[in-house]
């Protein structure tokens, strides 16, 4: 007999969880960073027309071959691609679906604990002194290089690490109803409390007009730049959490006839209020107001890491009630962080569940042993290079499994399936122009961003272009960064591979047990 598969509570349950997986640290820290230094306001021309085209149809791709997959007991890309194009490789690109939110998961996770490990030396009052001080620059390269202790000797790194990482395999243990649907139910309204805060505390500083004005005066020149365009769809991709297979997994454990259509449209807006309101009105325009425009290049270096754990605490130190917002900005960070890392999580899960035939715990206990596994590669191998190397891998997996669903949605499922698919218990009408959009326009412009990375961006990531060797930690160890950057090549080739021999092995026993049991699927 199928398994009998878990459901989510409400409808507002899984627009929520949706949300909540595309509300992240991409919202307030990355879309900022690239308005700003992409054309501001001009950029939210190329960045509009990457919604329509790309973002919002591949997230209702997703959302209706997860569906659909789920209607025949599938949760993950292998099962639902196999399914849908009854294709025997199909399932083997499914790996990508399993493999990218996985690999996703290895360093943000990491970075998800350093938000909660701000937020508790910002509640202890510590990390304002040190920025009074003056050493707040200091204080975050000794944490994330391991220097700061906690608990009379650990490091404190690595402690948030284990209480994060504990605290998402708590979330995934309750189950998609009990665990992500209350999780995200609780965390998306403090997310928008919490970001409404500090969006009034803002907007209220004297000054603010400028920094507003910096930030969002738009330089029309910059879109002949087809880095630009680039730059715009990428940010869509990443925010919109569209191409990791996550929307696929979640919108399996959605009832038959329930509206996806409209579900998909409201998670995409709520997230676009997210990024362009309270992201494009916090982060840089506070850094104009504090150290003026002509210091902004400077602090712009630091890049998106360095503007959140280095510069809002000093922005902050420098206003009234500072203390206060800066604890509310890494909270907010950390709850943005961890409605996204469970969802990332879900989809090998369910790939262990639904297909592999395991059990629940065999299941979450195995995706905790990998992930910690490499959760390790990462916290330690940072110095090194390992989380660089797994964020280029990241964007080539997005980009490329998008594609995957696109073909496969507009050309081996059909428009005609596709669209009844999206329409069945739809609450608004899908335009007929999407058609065409889901056939041609978004596999071309994929096709298109695609060879762009391959061209202007993966030459220099694989070549290792200005790498030079040096020494660096690993964990006790002092080691080449080379050997850091090689060695996280190859863990993640073998995962690669052992995705791929997990999936063969799980066919086999599929076939074997419904030639027993004479079941067709
Ligand atoms: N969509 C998530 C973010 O924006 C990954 O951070």
């Amino acid at each position: 007999m199928p398994k009998v598969r878990e459901n989510w509570g409400s409808k507002i349950g899984v627009i929520l969880a949706v949300a909540g997986s595309a509300i992240g640290l991409g919202n307030f820290l990355r879309f900022p960073v690239k308005a700003a230094t992409n054309g501001g306001g001009a950029f939210l021309i190329p960045y509009f027309i990457a919604l329509i085209l790309v973002g919002i149809p591949v997230a209702w791709i997703e959302w209706a071959l997860g569906r659909h997959g789920g209607k025949y007991g599938h949760g993950s890309a292998p099962g639902i691609l196999n399914a849908i194009t009854r294709k025997p490789w199909a399932k083997y690109l499914g790996c990508l679906g399993v493999f990218g939110p996985l690999l996703i998961f290895f360093y943000y996770c990491y970075i998800e604990s350093w938000l909660l490990g701000f937020s508790w030396y910002a509640l202890t009052g510590e990390l304002g002194r040190i920025t009074a001080e003056g050493k707040i620059g200091a204080f975050f390269g000794d944490y994330i290089g391991l220097k700061i202790m906690i608990l009379g000797g650990i490091p404190s790194a690595f402690f948030f690490f284990l209480v994060t990482f504990v605290a998402n395999f708590i979330v995934i243990i309750l189950g998609i109803r009990h665990g992500i649907e209350l999780v995200n139910k609780i965390a998306l309204p403090a997310i928008f409390v919490l970001g409404f805060m500090l969006l009034v505390r803002t907007l209220t500083l004297p000054g603010i007009g400028s920094g507003l004005g910096y930030m969002w005066n738009p330089d029309f020149s910059t879109l002949l730049n087809s880095k630009v365009w680039f730059e715009a769809a990428g940010q869509i991709f990443f925010t919109l959490s569209v191409g990791i297979g996550v929307i696929m997994t979640y919108a399996s454990y959605v009832k038959k006839k329930q509206d996806i259509a409209l579900s998909s449209l409201t998670a995409c807006a709520t997230n676009e209020l997210a990024e362009v309101i309270i992201g494009g009105t916090l982060v840089i325009p506070l850094a104009i107001v504090i150290y003026g425009a002509s210091n902004i290049a400077e602090i712009a270096k630091l890049g998106t890491f360095g503007l959140g754990f280095q510069t809002m605490p000093v922005i902050f130190g420098k206003i009234s009630f500072g203390g206060f917002f800066l604890f509310v900005w890494f909270f907010l960070l950390f709850l943005a962080g961890i409605t996204s890392s469970v969802s990332i999580l879900q989809p090998a899960v369910s790939f262990l569940e639904d297909d592999a035939g395991m059990g629940r715990r065999s299941s979450i206990g195995i995706v905790a042993f990998i992930t910690f596994f490499f959760g390790l590669l990462a916290v330690f191998g940072l110095d090194g290079g390992a989380v660089d190397e797994m964020d280029w891998m990241t964007d080539f997996c997005l980009i490329s499994f998008g594609l995957v669903e696109t073909i496969i949605f507009g050309w081996f499922f059909g428009i005609d399936k596709g669209m009844k698919e999206l329409r069945e218990g739809a609450e608004i009408e899908v335009p007929r122009f999407f058609e065409f959009v889901f056939k041609y326009v978004t596999p071309a412009s994929l096709i298109f961003i695609l060879g762009f990375w391959l061209v202007q961006n993966a030459p220099g990531r694989i070549f290792l272009n200005g790498v030079k060797e040096a020494q660096v930690k690993f964990g006790l160890w002092e080691v080449s960064n080379l050997t850091v950057i090689h060695g996280t090549r190859i863990a993640m080739l073998a995962l690669v591979i052992g995705i791929c021999v997990f999936i063969a092995a799980a066919w086999k026993r599929r076939r074997i047990d419904e030639r027993l049991e004479g079941i067709k699927i």
